[in-house]
């Protein structure tokens, strides 16, 4: 039995511990119900660098992928950053490494768009979320 509950406590640390780094490799944050600056920056990012045109609302999805999904179930962020910066040749995906706004703001798409993906914020203004300052 003592066996039985040490085991028990192994794996309910461990459990806990995958939780915790889970948590902190989040790239936002979400304090007192308030998503983080920068998840908020990544939003105005992606609305100002036009890439709702192709990728939908929020990044839900048009002629281009969802990219909640994308960068949730599929992309590493190196991989997002290279496609961000450098396009996908032969597609609609156009490079965006003269886009200084797009370019200076990266992690903060990142962010956005993990946030999105992980369903922690809706696709149009933030509002199921209040700002985070
Ligand atoms: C003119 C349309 C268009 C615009 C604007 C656009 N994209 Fe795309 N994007 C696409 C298409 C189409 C694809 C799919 C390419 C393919 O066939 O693999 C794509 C692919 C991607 C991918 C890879 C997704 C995956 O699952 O492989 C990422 C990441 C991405 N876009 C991010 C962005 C970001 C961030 C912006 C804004 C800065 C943006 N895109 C603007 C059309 C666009």
């Amino acid at each position: 039995m003592n066996k039985f509950i040490k085991s028990t406590a192994i794996s309910l640390m461990a459990v806990m511990m995958s939780f915790a780094a889970y948590a902190e490799d989040k790239p936002y944050q979400v304090v007192d119900g308030k998503i983080s600056a920068n998840a908020v920056e990544g939003w105005k990012t992606y609305n100002g660098g036009g890439c709702g045109a192709c990728h939908g609302k929020g990044g839900i999805g048009a002629v281009g992928p969802n990219l909640g999904n994308s960068v949730t179930q599929k992309l590493s962020k190196k991989e997002f950053v290279n496609i961000v910066t450098n396009g996908k040749s032969g597609t609609l995906m156009r490079p965006n490494k003269t886009n200084k706004r797009v370019m200076d703001n990266m992690d903060n798409l990142y962010a956005y768009l993990v946030a999105r993906g992980d369903d922690v914020l809706g696709p149009g203004n933030l509002i199921k979320l209040p700002l985070g300052k």
